[in-house]
């Protein structure tokens, strides 16, 4: 039974709080406790239980976890399991650990959208009175230890709380959506002249990446109709960059490309979290051992394209020199894929850099932005001739699909303007 678990582990967590053992006050003994607290506990407390509402808690828990996972129908059970796991202070109710998880996000601007605060008020107010009530009880406080299987607790093991927090989304967010948006922000950015001549014609909507960032872009996401929560795939975020759904920007997604996977995988994740489908902790996605994803404005074009490259997608991945070895870096540095304009012989794309997380570089691009040395650079090209990506979104450009290397040197100045060049004529 995986039940307590998550509760036992956050006694551990919020034990070092725990300032149970001081003052031992002589429990008070009024008039009629047990029936006081009974009332309180059904008039406040069974309310909240047989609520369809979500509690305060989805502020920053999506699934998982809920105040009415601690609640049992009866008020001597809700009571004496709560005792259990340390989440009561019988001494000094008012210090209870149960009501710190309802404060949590009492001062948390982002999610407090979501959650109306008199909601986190009301379950406070009642779980307070009730507790005052029922801690005075020395039948409650001297009641027997109920088995650990009847302990009321999270739902889920403690890895699919984890992984269903709303701070853990949003780092999924950076690293997928948000760090492919520049695909997307010149006619998107809220406030940019380009996003303003849009939302004249267009209306607000296109104004989806918020300029205040990716918790604001995510919250404003998640609350649209963008997003499909019964079928990800189907979400006018995957479609109309896809131009599956007419698009105004036209297609900026192949299938199969890294923005697509990118989204996809995003929203593949988001979908099933919210809809509780993660069972327990081997169901859920892998964690991502790939390098620390950070979009950029720097471009690279391959100019002169051979004719069997054309109109097929095209990545193509850049190696530094690493002068102190004489060699090559082992992995990219960075990296970009899009659909080779056969007619033109070109292919042109925005850079995503690419470093080890928790990296020096990683930290170092994430406290002053990302770039790229000025040097030598070995670009490698990958050519889905056989339209696998299409087929398969989850396929990757591999060895089978190399079309060669070519160096290059440059100071990998940003902009579409300050583009750096490389002959795919010379690619071998
Ligand atoms: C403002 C955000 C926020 C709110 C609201 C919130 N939590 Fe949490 N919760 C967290 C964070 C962050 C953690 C991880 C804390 C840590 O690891 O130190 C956590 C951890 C937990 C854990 C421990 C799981 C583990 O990782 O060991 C439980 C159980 C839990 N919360 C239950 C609740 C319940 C029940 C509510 C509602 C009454 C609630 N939380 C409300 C943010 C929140
Ligand atoms: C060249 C400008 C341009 C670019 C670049 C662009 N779009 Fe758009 N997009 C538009 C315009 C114009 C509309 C409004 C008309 C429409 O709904 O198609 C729009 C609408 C949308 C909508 C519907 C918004 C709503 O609430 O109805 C989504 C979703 C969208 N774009 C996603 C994207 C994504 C994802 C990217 C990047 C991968 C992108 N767009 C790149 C111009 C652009």
């Amino acid at each position: 039974m995986t039940r307590p678990t998550a509760a036992l582990l956050l006694l551990a967590a919020l034990a070092a709080g725990c300032s149970r053992s001081g003052a031992v006050n002589s429990p008070a003994t009024p008039a009629e406790p047990a029936a006081d607290a009974r009332t309180v506990f059904e008039k406040r407390i069974l309310p909240i239980f047989k609520s369809p509402d979500p509690s305060s808690c989805v502020q920053c828990h999506l699934a998982g976890v809920d105040l009415k996972h601690y609640i049992r129908p009866s008020h001597e059970e809700t009571f004496v399991s709560l005792r259990d796991q340390g989440l009561v202070d019988l001494d000094d109710p008012g210090k209870s650990k149960i009501l710190a998880l309802i404060q949590m996000g009492a001062d948390d601007q982002a999610g407090a959208e979501l959650i109306p605060a008199k909601t986190r008020k009301a379950e406070y107010e009642a779980f307070a009175a009730w507790l005052a009530a029922a801690a005075t009880d020395p039948k409650l406080r001297a009641a027997p230890k109920l088995p650990a299987a009847d302990l009321a607790g999270p739902k889920r093991p403690v890895e699919v709380v984890r992984h269903a927090r709303t701070d853990r989304l949003l780092a999924s967010f950076e690293n997928t959506v948000w760090a492919m948006r520049f695909r997307c922000m010149g006619c998107h950015t809220e406030g940019t002249a380009e996003n303003k001549k849009l939302v004249e014609e267009h209306g607000e909507r296109v104004a989806w990446v918020k300029a205040a960032g990716p918790a604001a872009t995510l919250a404003y996401l998640r609350a649209s109709n963008l997003i499909d929560a019964d079928k990800p795939e189907d979400s006018l975020l995957l479609k109309k960059p896809l131009n599956a759904v007419k698009h105004g920007g036209g297609q900026k997604f192949l299938p199969g490309d890294q923005g697509y996977k990118a989204y996809r995988a995003f929203l593949d994740d988001y979908a099933r979290t919210v809809k509780d489908g993660y069972p327990d902790a081997k169901s859920l996605p892998k964690p991502d051992a790939g390098p620390r994803k950070f979009g950029t404005d720097i471009w690279l074009k391959l100019e002169n394209t051979p004719p069997d490259w054309g109109d097929r997608l095209a990545q193509v991945d850049v190696y530094a020199w690493d002068a102190a070895k004489g060699a090559w870096e082992p992995d990219p540095i960075a990296t970009a894929d899009r659909g080779v304009w056969g007619k033109g012989r070109l292919w042109q794309h925005n850079l995503t850099l690419l470093a080890a997380k928790g990296s020096d570089r990683a930290k170092a691009w994430a406290a002053n932005g990302p770039s790229l040395p000025k040097g030598r650079y070995l670009l490698k090209a990958y050519v889905d001739r056989k339209g696998r990506l299409a087929k398969d979104w989850t396929a990757k450009l591999d060895r089978d699909d190399y079309a060669g290397q070519v160096e290059v040197t440059s100071d990998w100045r940003t902009g579409y303007g300050k583009m750096t060049a490389a002959d795919a004529g010379k690619v071998r």
